[in-house]
């Protein structure tokens, strides 16, 4: 069989080529790949979605009420989903994933950068990551505006009210994303077309090439193995070892997310009922709350012309803002330029890199202090955000705290170099006495 295939498809250059690469053993390793299967888990399960889910707005009989009352057809049909054989669970397995995938490529993204793997030649790869993160994370929220219930149609206001705040082309380019003036009909197919076609396409081909990028430039290398082969790869090839890991590791996976699913119910839209000039409390799923933070936390008076452009809190802040963030990411790479001899080879111990860490840490900081306050505000009035809780805490926490955690880092960094360098001593020391 195999001769029979290696005639036609030249398999054997494929197998030396692909499926002996080496994968370093390391749990951190597994962050990427746990990130690889949630997306997979989230194609599949979408795909099954789609064939009951009705992208339309136009109004049909409630099938929860006898009475007959209209709703959108979305929003009947994600009810109708619900009803279906497995059919809620299928809507948890996919929101679980989403969850998920969104965890893991955060804390595989503190990996890379804790451990220096973002540096020469990795640039490209880090970049990728980047937009991988952003494009995951419009994913999810196209993805909540799908049921078209009242929670949906909030948070698509306030987010066409967010693209709208852009100085001068604000309008233009909020029109152009929703499909027309907010509501229009063509609101829910579009944000289907996000869902299903642009944004899976464009993450599937931005995960194809950091994974060619990956396998091209090959892993670094856990710090153990510089202990067992200087400058040589150390892991197990693809094919099997590292193969029979994945399963396993995807079917553990796979488990967790089924059991989250089972006892964790997800998103009621029976609960938030159809469209509605009610506004209910809204928050956004954790990894969106950051932005909400420094919304919450900028006046919402905030408001100045510059050559006929208005520059308001909600362009400072939901924009702007959180803009700037996704751009300190990208620089990463050109902002640090440390390098190392071995940085090609081996992901760098954090501790040796305090300044690093300490910004890092003090990053994540930031992100956290801003989350609470996002958590905090409530959102009222036509979805329109107020910072009535905004109150100078959050202002001063979100210095002070990223400040605290950043010298907190270097001075444990410190003790923990000191340690280290006495209990080499002591050895030295030791080893010396036994001659
Ligand atoms: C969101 C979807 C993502 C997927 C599916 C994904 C997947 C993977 C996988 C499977 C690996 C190899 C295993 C590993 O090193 O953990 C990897 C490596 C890598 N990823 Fe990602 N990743 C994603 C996001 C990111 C992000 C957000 C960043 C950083 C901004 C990033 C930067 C990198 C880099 C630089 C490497 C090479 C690391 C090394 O050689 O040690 N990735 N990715």
């Amino acid at each position: 069989m195999n001769q029979w295939l290696d005639e036609r498809l030249n398999i054997s250059r494929l197998n030396d080529k692909f499926l002996r690469k080496a994968f370093p053993v390391h749990h951190s390793y597994f962050l990427g790949e746990i990130t690889l299967f949630s997306l997979i888990i989230l194609i599949l399960t979408g795909i099954f979605l789609a064939l009951f889910y009705e992208p339309s707005q136009q109004l049909v009989a409630n099938p929860l009420d006898p009475k007959g009352t209209q709703v959108p057809a979305a929003f009947a049909s994600v009810i109708q989903i619900n009803g279906l054989p497995y059919g809620d669970m299928l809507r948890r397995i996919h929101h679980w994933s989403a969850n998920i995938m969104m965890g893991a490529a955060v804390i595989h993204m503190m990996r890379i950068y804790f451990t220096g793997s973002y540096k020469k030649p990795r640039e490209i790869n880090w970049w990728i990551g980047v937009l991988l993160l952003v494009f995951t994370a419009l994913t999810a929220l196209t993805g909540y505006s799908l049921p078209y219930d009242n929670y949906a149609y909030t948070t698509l206001k306030v987010i066409y009210g967010i693209a709208g705040s852009i100085p001068w082309v604000g309008d233009f380019i909020a029109q152009l994303a929703f499909a027309g003036q907010f509501p229009g009909d063509r609101l829910i197919p579009r944000m289907y077309g996000y869902h299903i076609m642009l944004l899976p396409g464009v993450l599937l081909g931005l995960t194809a090439a950091h994974m060619l990028l990956m396998i091209k430039q090959k892993h670094t290398q856990p710090g153990y193995a510089k202990r067992i082969a200087y400058k040589k790869i150390v892991g197990v090839p693809l094919l099997q070892d590292q193969s029979f890991i994945m399963v396993m590791l995807g079917l553990l996976l796979l488990g967790i997310i089924m059991l989250f699913s089972a006892f964790i119910p997800v998103h009621p839209v029976e609960f938030y009922g159809p469209p509605s000039n009610q506004t209910p409390p809204i928050k956004p799923d954790w990894y969106f709350l950051w932005i909400f933070g420094i919304l919450a936390i900028l006046p919402s008076t905030l408001e100045f012309n510059i050559l006929g452009g208005t520059f308001n809190s909600e362009f400072l802040g939901g924009v702007l803002g959180a803009g700037l963030i996704v751009l300190i990411f990208l620089a990463v790479p050109l902002l640090d330029r440390t390098s190392g001899r071995e940085m090609h080879y081996y992901s760098e111990n954090p501790t040796d890199h305090p300044v690093r860490l300490g910004l890092g840490i003090a990053m994540t900081a930031l992100l956290l202090v801003l989350s609470v306050a996002g958590y905090k505000p409530e959102i009222v009035n036509a979805g329109v955000l107020t910072n009535e809780n905004a109150n100078p805490v959050f202002w001063i926490a979100s210095v002070a705290v990223p400040v605290i955690a950043y010298f907190l880092t270097i001075g444990i960094v410190r003790m923990i170099r000191w340690l280290r360098a006495a209990d080499e001593r002591d050895q030295r020391a030791a080893a010396a006495a036994d001659d």
